[in-house]
């Protein structure tokens, strides 16, 4: 099996794109395994630092390694948003394959110097990091300022040596309201200056054709979070009301799984590579 730096790696060249889902416990995360089995297509499972706080580090590794052993699609964990670097460095000892140091928030010098801490300590024990530049729109963040600059993402790749690179161009974390403004502008002068897989964060809600189009600029990886929650959180809201008194969570949320993996695979069938596994 390809470790994730290979895979990312050919896909940035054959212009193919890994998705990243956002998992919250050990039932959307059979949900996400079936859909990339069914359409043999790679995955990334992601952990938000929330999800961390709850399960820990150590028990999200456990699953995620049965998980990979029970299928047969190469499965890759990581670590999302993280802005704490010793977390990261722990991630990176239980045996996440890939962490998210996001120093996005922070003046681009400290950025960096995060990052380069992070970069140092995963290399040398064969794990992938991801930074940010610019910012991801949505979820309490002001509209100002999110767009990414061309000579800052260039500092930070060339500076750190990380292996993917989330850019801010009018992406938005949480559902859009209407259709999403996505500076491709932007989004291609940053991939004629810097060869580093770039990544395209608030999946949920692009529409195919804007989701195809930044492939051909360089996004190797897509982030889709919110259309998986909200499709196990509505279909079980409304099984629970169904059930009633009688609902119990190995049948009541097993009667719901499928929706969520048709949602997830609708993701897959928007990228769907070139060459899978
Ligand atoms: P959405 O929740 O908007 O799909 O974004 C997910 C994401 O970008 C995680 O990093």
């Amino acid at each position: 099996m390809k470790t994730l730096s290979e895979l990312l790696a050919q896909y940035h060249q054959t212009g193919d794109c890994l998705i990243g889902f956002n998992f919250n416990d050990v039932w959307d995360v059979q949900a996400i395994c079936q859909a990339a089995q069914e359409r043999n297509q790679p995955v990334m499972l992601m952990a938000y630092t929330k999800v961390v706080e709850v399960l820990g580090l150590d028990l999200i590794q456990a699953i995620v390694e049965r998980m990979k052993a029970r299928y047969s699609v190469p499965i890759y964990l990581h670590l999302d948003h993280c802005d704490d670097v010793e977390m990261c460095m722990q991630a990176v000892d239980v045996g996440f394959d890939s962490v998210m140091i996001d120093g996005s928030a922070l003046p681009l010098e400290e950025n960096i110097e995060r990052t380069i801490k992070v970069v140092n300590y995963a290399h040398a024990k064969g794990a992938v990091v991801e930074a940010e530049i610019g910012k991801i729109r949505g979820r309490g963040m002001t509209d100002d300022d999110y767009l990414a600059s061309v000579a800052d993402v260039k500092r930070l790749a060339e500076e750190t040596g990380v292996d993917m690179i989330a850019v801010g161009i009018g992406t938005a974390h949480g559902h859009y309201q209407g259709k999403p403004e996505i500076n491709f502008e932007r989004l291609q002068q940053i991939h004629q200056s810097v060869s580093t897989p770039l990544v395209l964060h608030g999946g949920t809600g692009i529409p195919e054709e804007d989701i195809r189009h930044s492939m051909t600029f360089g996004i190797t990886k897509i982030n889709v979070g919110t259309a998986i929650h909200t499709a196990y959180m509505q279909n079980l809201g409304k099984q629970i009301t169904k059930d009633g008194i009688d609902a119990y969570p190995p049948t009541t949320i097993s009667e719901i799984l499928p929706q969520v993996k048709n949602e997830v695979v609708k993701y897959f069938e928007m990228v769907n590579p070139s060459q899978v596994v």
